[in-house]
């Protein structure tokens, strides 16, 4: 694991010489994660063993209140992280698309490899998740297809295949335009949390009309708004840099996407692991939320540390409606 500075400055980086799985020493008692006073009792008898060993815990980059930031590769963290011990898995990982994320990380891999390297991640995320956890992998519909059907061997129980519409994919020659990643939503036997959300009531943009009749139900319609569907076309890009840490521009998903992601799957004092930290907006929308975070994040860990720390990014508008 790579220490950095906390407050973001690479200035001086010391490798550790230890391997990171000799550090993990016996379990301990977790001393932030134990509960959370609130409006959810039920978390408060789910025990206060730690995710992660304190010899662990030690070599985060950064610590807050609610989270711990690794900067390592996930396969050296993951297999420390306790199982069963967390309640939401959210996985953005590289797309195998030749990308540049740096000298560590190959993203030109054969097909086989890539599939064999998403797998040997995803069965440690199968085996940290809590029996009723959830677990969502952002990727193209290609390799999505072929992690859901390993999940599903795995156990996991498929709940939803996401449609996340992009308009800004580039045409392929000799295919469809493709206009849509894919968001797995698999749950770890039946889902312990599942918090039904409410987007508005769809209006026109130019005159602010409804768009819909709802088949002359439109009365009977909850006022609230009309249930989240499985396709999600209102996801703003992440174009902006206000959106994004300066030093960073790309590798952002919206913070729309974790905010429903994460209300729908936990409440506050659940424990969400992210292996492929980016930019940081899980985390930065976990900090908001008040749900406990471990992240990794094999590159530089600083614009993520930037974010958590100067709250410098904004949040795209959200107006859905969370039902407890
Ligand atoms: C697509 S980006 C994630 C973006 C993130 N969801 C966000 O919104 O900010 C994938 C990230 O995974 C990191 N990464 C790649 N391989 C990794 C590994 N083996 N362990 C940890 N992080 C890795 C890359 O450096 C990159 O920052």
């Amino acid at each position: 694991m790579t220490q950095e500075p906390a407050d973001g400055r690479v200035a001086r980086r010391r490798r550790s010489r230890e391997p990171l799985g000799a550090a993990a020493g016996g379990r301990v008692e977790y001393p932030r994660m134990g509960y959370l006073p609130g409006r959810h009792p039920r978390k408060l008898s789910r025990g206060t063993k730690a995710p992660l060993p304190a010899a662990v815990l030690s070599q985060a980059v950064y610590n807050s209140e609610f989270g711990h930031l690794f900067r390592s590769d996930c396969l050296q963290v993951l297999p420390l992280v306790r199982a069963a011990s967390i309640d939401t898995v959210f996985a953005d990982p590289p797309f195998n698309l030749g990308k540049d994320y740096g000298k560590r990380i190959d993203d030109r891999r054969s097909e086989s490899d890539y599939i064999d390297w998403c797998k040997a991640w995803l069965s440690h995320c199968v085996r940290v998740l809590r029996p009723g956890g959830s677990l969502f992998v952002y990727n193209l519909p290609k390799w999505n297809i072929l992690l859901g059907a390993f999940l599903a061997q795995e156990q996991m129980e498929f709940r939803h295949w996401i449609s996340i519409e992009m308009s800004a994919c580039l045409p392929i020659p000799g295919r469809l335009h493709p206009s849509h990643y894919g968001l797995l939503y698999f749950t770890k036997g039946k889902p312990t949390t599942f918090r039904r959300i409410r987007t508005p009531i769809a209006k026109c943009r130019h005159c602010g009309g409804e768009i819909k009749d709802y088949g002359g139900h439109r009365a009977a319609m909850n006022p609230k708004g009309v249930t989240l569907k499985d396709v999600w076309s209102d996801i703003p890009p992440v174009r902006h840099w206000k959106f994004k840490s300066k030093s960073r521009r790309a590798n952002a998903l919206s913070t729309k996407i974790l905010e429903r992601v994460i209300e729908m799957s936990t409440v506050p004092g659940d424990v969400v692991l992210d292996p492929f930290g980016g930019s940081g907006t899980t985390f930065v929308v976990c900090e908001r939320k008040r749900r406990y975070w471990i992240g990794v994040e094999i590159g530089s860990c600083a614009q993520i540390v930037e974010r958590l720390t100067t709250g410098s990014i904004e949040f795209h508008s959200n107006e859905d409606y969370v039902e407890d």
